[in-house]
């Protein structure tokens, strides 16, 4: 009896373990694919979605409105997530912006654009 109990909570555990796999495996993907999506990117990979939702302000800004202020200024997202431009929607939180420089500076030109389209797809 205990082996299968034991037996059951290896199955859980692989499977869980492939289930991330699958997700954090994308760039060997996205290295050969032509097109990279800005929306997986940002929940996926970047873990954008921990501090922007789509319409409320949570840690960071809501997507809406951070796509609305660089549509505005006709800023480059790109640019800013290689922390080559400064923050123009909240200066004042910018340090926990900074923390994910870790992750987009990893990130292609294609994927940066892609996370850049989808964002500004949000402006209304
Ligand atoms: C730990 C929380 C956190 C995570 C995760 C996070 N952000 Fe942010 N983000 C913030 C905060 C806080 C601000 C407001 C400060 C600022 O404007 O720089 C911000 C601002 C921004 C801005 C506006 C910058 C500006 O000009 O002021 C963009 C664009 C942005 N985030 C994109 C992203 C993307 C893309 C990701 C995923 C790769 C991401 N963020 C992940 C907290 C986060």
């Amino acid at each position: 009896m205990k082996k299968i109990v034991l037996l059951v909570f290896i199955g859980i555990f692989i499977s869980c373990k492939k289930e991330t796999e699958t997700n954090y495996g994308q760039p060997k993907h996205d290295e050969t694919s032509v097109a990279v999506s800005g929306e997986e990117l940002f929940s996926g990979k970047g873990t954008c979605t921990a501090c922007h939702l789509s319409d409320q302000k949570v840690i960071g800004p809501s997507i809406t409105e951070i796509a609305k202020i660089y549509k505005e200024k006709n800023a480059s997202i790109v640019s800013f997530l290689k922390e080559e431009a400064e923050p123009i929607v909240d200066p004042s939180q910018y340090e926990v912006m900074k923390t994910n420089f870790a992750i987009t500076k990893q990130m292609s030109d294609e994927e940066l654009k892609a996370l850049e389209a989808y964002m500004l797809s949000f402006a209304k």
